[in-house]
């Protein structure tokens, strides 16, 4: 747990300063994922073309890439491209936004190691053009040994198709055993057991983020309340925040506020949560009566079981 505040807050903007200092820097999470929505309709409302949208939503990336580094968010996870933008947009924007990509990752590379910033990318990235696959693994390249934010850029990316993937690297990973040993998978099953083998243990293993913790907080722009395909199994239990901002006007100070929201509210994870006390659970009806309670109350007749309070009017 990172209990002391990062060396470099100071580097924070002024503004960024005075909501760090509401944030307690043991809480601050370990994932954030932003959906990045909005770029059109910014321009949309300045007149422009949707492709400056797209670029100036580049810019937007930087920034907050930078804010993360400086209070030392471990992992920050960015939706650039989805395999739906890939195969649903006009070709046009799809081959600008390929070459918004290229240049941003070149034009950046020497930022993100002075922000000690490491970048990797998660998705179909094996569809994508040749040039634009080779400038992503330079970029990787190059910011391998930053040991600060891991920048992971989500292109081609659907979250559907990855769970397609790790299934199938599954069954595929399981055949080639079952092979080896000489026998058919039906019998390799039925000797190891299929929930001993399939399981989420091994489904998660097999997903492009198998390295990363779940996000904790998703975040997306531009007031849609949809998740559209992304990371569907990781955020199981994530929080999520949408604000009205369109994704070229966030910057670091809005991530922040996001975190600062964030840390005001209560994971459960399926439980009861932190605030439910030793107190109450001493005060719960013990766990036996409960059950007589219940058993008696559904073996009684339906006649003579207690009725629901009827509203007045009913
Ligand atoms: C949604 O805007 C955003 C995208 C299609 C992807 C995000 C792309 C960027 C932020 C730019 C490039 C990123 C990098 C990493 C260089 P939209 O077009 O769906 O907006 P709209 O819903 O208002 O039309």
């Amino acid at each position: 747990m990172r209990a002391t505040t990062p060396s470099r807050v100071h580097e924070l903007s002024p503004e960024e300063q005075s909501v760090y200092r509401q944030l307690d820097p043991v809480r601050i999470p370990a994932h954030v994922a932003i959906i990045m929505d909005g770029n059109g309709r910014w321009a949309g409302k300045r007149m422009l073309k949707r492709f400056l949208g797209h670029q100036q939503g580049a810019e937007s990336v930087q920034f907050v890439v930078e804010t993360a580094s400086r209070i030392d968010l471990p992992w920050l996870t960015l939706y650039a491209f989805s395999l739906e933008n890939n195969l649903r947009r006009p070709k046009s924007e799809v081959s600008f936004l390929m070459k918004l990509l290229r240049n941003y990752l070149t034009g950046n590379v020497q930022r993100m190691n002075d922000n000690n910033v490491r970048m990797t990318y998660i998705g179909r990235t094996h569809e994508l053009p040749t040039e634009v696959q080779e400038t992503m693994q330079w970029a990787a390249e190059e910011t391998a040994k930053n040991t600060g934010t891991t920048l992971t850029l989500a292109l081609n990316y659907g979250s559907r198709s990855e769970i397609v993937d790790s299934t199938r690297a599954l069954l595929t990973s399981l055949i080639a055993e079952a092979h080896q040993r000489g026998c058919s998978l039906e019998d390799l099953l039925q000797v190891d057991g299929i929930e001993s083998r399939v399981d989420e243990h091994h489904l998660t293993g097999g997903l492009y983020t198998a390295h990363m913790p779940d996000p904790d907080l998703v975040i997306r722009t531009s007031g849609e309340q949809r998740i559209s395909n992304f990371l569907l199994w990781q955020i199981a239990y994530s929080e999520i925040f949408i604000t009205d901002r369109l994704w070229p006007d966030f910057r670091g100070l809005h991530l922040l506020e996001a975190i600062a929201n964030y840390q005001h509210r209560e994971r459960r994870f399926g439980g009861l949560g932190e605030s439910f006390t030793d107190e109450d659970l001493d005060n719960l009806e013990p766990a036996d009566e409960v059950a007589h309670e219940i058993e008696t109350e559904l073996t009684r007749p339906s006649s003579a079981r207690s009725k629901p309070v009827q509203p007045a009017s009913a």
